[in-house]
């Protein structure tokens, strides 16, 4: 098939200071589950994420650790790489903020900007979050995101002059619905952002050797996140993107940094001439009991360890359905253990190993042929129906970006699955009524293709596991024929009892 139109979707670049965090597997599934939905759609789709490497942050750490600045980075880089392959995230360009095609164009950028009169020096007084790498202009102690102490600066600086461009920003934001996800993000950036107390951006840190230096000023540095959010540009394929109307630009990122996605971000591009992203889609929090997670609280869970324990097809399944898409929610062991139980063994695992025994019970393993036999019995009829329904509604909640309730119409799926063998009682029907049985087979071996299609996008492992057991991979599903209920005529099943073993 031909790709119809191209999607690029990025994710924020991950700062290295520190060991990773659950919030990084989180933002980077979610962009993973976007991209093989929209590529089972026909899209052709880049995804891009990459490594902040620059900051206050990464110098003092580092100098914690007795190591420098770049050892520290490679070491953690290692670590995310490692992430990234243990996510199965898809095929993706990868940008450091320390590589040469970045940093010449953010210095390009500043200068370009500065000559146009929209970067302008002035001295900046007041406080800075080291942790955020974020100017707080409010006069308060400690930083109403991380809750850490405030730093006191006052330093000659440059400044990125976006109060002007307020107007033209809240134009915008008034009259799109759908650029930012969820929709009271809109509301909130107006309400604290847009509103009075506005000023314009200060872009570059005094005696902070650990960035990339302005020209004729070897004192000053930029900005870690003016410099982090040229990131999108700074690749061939995010200079092409921003450059082409044509192309969906989809940016996931997470909901504490939505200021400077919603705001900044925007406003840098129009400077550029280059054209604003499709949606900006801002997820929740992952909380530890109810609480966000900080290292001065001690209470980060690192993905990687929790990869050790569990299969990451597990973490990600548990993220969409345990936790509602765009909001907050808590992950723990406890609580991933329960899901994997009720899920995958009780539920999915069930019906799977039932539908397994029974097709070499009453059929030798072989999916009976559909032309055979006929459907006669009002529960089949429904069922047929449920099928066709959640495939629509599947593919309006991804639409929508609602991936959780996309989730649980999978877990409701399987549920009626189950149900569907207690009503037929196929057990007690089959010396008087074999038809039926087949027939029933039929569908539900239907069913488990659809779920398994569906919970390609989420778990893609677990996925393959069901497809070569039950000979998906043989033929072809896709959204077109994935309701043709003679698609799986003939094929053989994999003798197996269980699919899904106890941790
Ligand atoms: N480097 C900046 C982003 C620059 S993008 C131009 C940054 N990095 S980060 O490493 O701190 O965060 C990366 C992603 O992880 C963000 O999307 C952030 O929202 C997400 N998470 C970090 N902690 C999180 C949770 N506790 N829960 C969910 N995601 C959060 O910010």
């Amino acid at each position: 098939m031909t790709p119809s139109k191209e999607i690029f979707i990025t994710t924020p670049i991950f700062y290295l200071n520190d060991n990773l965090h659950i919030g990084h597997f989180y933002t980077l599934t979610i962009a993973d589950v976007i991209a093989r939905y929209k590529k089972s759609r026909g899209y052709s789709v880049s995804i891009q994420t990459g490594s902040d490497e620059h900051g206050e942050k990464i110098i003092k750490t580092s100098r914690k650790k007795g190591m420098r600045p770049s050892e520290l980075i490679e070491k953690n880089l290692l670590a995310f790489q490692e992430l990234l392959k243990k996510l199965n995230f898809s095929e993706h360009v990868f940008v450091r903020t320390s590589s040469k095609q970045h940093l010449e164009l953010t210095k390009k950028t500043f200068e370009e900007l500065l000559k146009r009169g929209d970067i302008y020096p002035k001295e900046y007084s007041g406080n800075y979050c080291i942790v955020c790498e974020e100017y707080v202009e409010k006069k308060i102690t400690s930083c109403s995101n991380c809750k850490g102490n405030l730093a006191l600066l006052k330093e000659p600086a440059y400044f990125l002059g976006v109060t002007k461009y307020y107007s033209w920003l809240k134009e915008l934001l008034k009259k799109s619905n759908d650029f930012i996800i969820p929709k009271e993000l809109k509301k909130n950036i107006f309400n604290n952002f847009l509103s009075e107390d506005i000023r314009d951006l200060c872009i570059t840190r005094r005696n902070l050797s650990w960035g990339i230096p302005i020209t004729n000023n070897s004192e000053l540095t930029i900005y870690v996140w003016f410099d982090a959010l040229l990131n999108y540009i700074s690749s061939p394929i995010g200079q092409r993107s921003f450059s082409d109307d044509k192309i969906e630009i989809i940016q996931i990122i997470g909901k504490d940094i939505a200021r400077f996605h919603c705001i900044y971000w925007p406003i840098i591009l129009h400077l550029l001439n280059l054209r604003l992203p499709n949606r900006i889609v801002a997820h929740g929090w992952i909380l530890n009991e109810g609480i966000k997670m900080s290292k001065s609280l001690g209470n980060v869970i690192n993905p990687l360890f929790l990869l050790e324990r569990y299969p990451s097809d597990l973490l990600r399944s548990y993220l969409f359905s345990q936790i509602t898409f765009l909001k907050d929610g808590s992950i723990n062991e406890k609580k991933l253990g329960e899901f994997y139980q009720t899920f995958f063994i009780n539920n999915l695992g069930n019906l799977l190993s039932r539908v397994n025994k029974m097709l070499w019970l009453y059929n030798e393993g072989i999916v009976p042929s559909i032309a055979s036999y006929s459907e006669d019995s009002p529960f089949l009829k429904e069922y047929i129906d449920l099928l066709r329904l959640s495939v629509e509604e599947f593919s309006q909640f991804m639409e929508d970006y609602q991936l959780t309730l996309a989730f649980h119409l999978i877990e409701t799926l399987v549920a009626n699955s189950n149900k569907l063998i207690s009503k037929i009682t196929p057990w007690k029907i089959i010396s008087d009524n074999k038809s039926l049985v087949c027939y029933l087979l039929i569908c539900l071996v239907n069913g488990i293709r659809i779920i398994n299609f569906l919970l390609s996008f989420f778990s893609p492992n677990f996925s393959s596991t069901i497809s070569e057991s039950f000979s998906f991979s043989e033929i072809e599903t896709n959204w077109n024929n994935c309701l043709k209920l003679s698609n799986v005529e003939g094929l053989v099943i994999k003798r197996f009892k269980l699919l899904f073993e106890p941790l």
